[in-house]
């Protein structure tokens, strides 16, 4: 039965990660991919880190649809990104600036 219980942990432990890759990854990556396309030094828009925002501030920008300019990425990867973003946003416990180099 113990045998048992652990395979299936181990097996729900891969299904959860494949289904965050299939979603085109975590949220980190997705956040470089996705809005680095952009907001990379010598871009089209300057550069933007989650370090920059308090989280509350991130998650209405996005919820109230204040992005200048199309963003081509799933709801789901949105959502990868935005809880990325409020992991390392200003007020969080880790701050990140430069996930985006400038
Ligand atoms: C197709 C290009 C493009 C993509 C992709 C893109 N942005 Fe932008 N973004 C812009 C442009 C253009 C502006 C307005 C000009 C500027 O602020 O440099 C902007 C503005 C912003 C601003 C406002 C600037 C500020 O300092 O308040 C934030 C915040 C922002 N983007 C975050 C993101 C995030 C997060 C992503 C990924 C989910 C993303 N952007 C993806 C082009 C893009």
């Amino acid at each position: 039965m113990k045998k048992v219980s652990i395979f299936l942990l181990a097996f729900s432990c891969l299904a959860l990660t494949a289904s965050a890759w299939a979603a085109g990854g975590d949220g980190e990556t997705l956040f470089k991919s996705r809005c680095g396309a952009c907001h990379m030094r010598g871009g089209a828009a300057a550069p933007v880190n989650p370090g920059e925002k308090a989280g509350r501030v991130w998650v209405k920008y996005f919820k109230r649809d204040r992005h200048p300019v199309e963003i081509k990425a799933t709801e789901a990867e949105m959502d990868l990104i935005i809880e990325f973003l409020e992991q390392h946003a200003a007020d969080s416990d880790q701050p990140r600036m430069l996930a985006i180099p400038q």
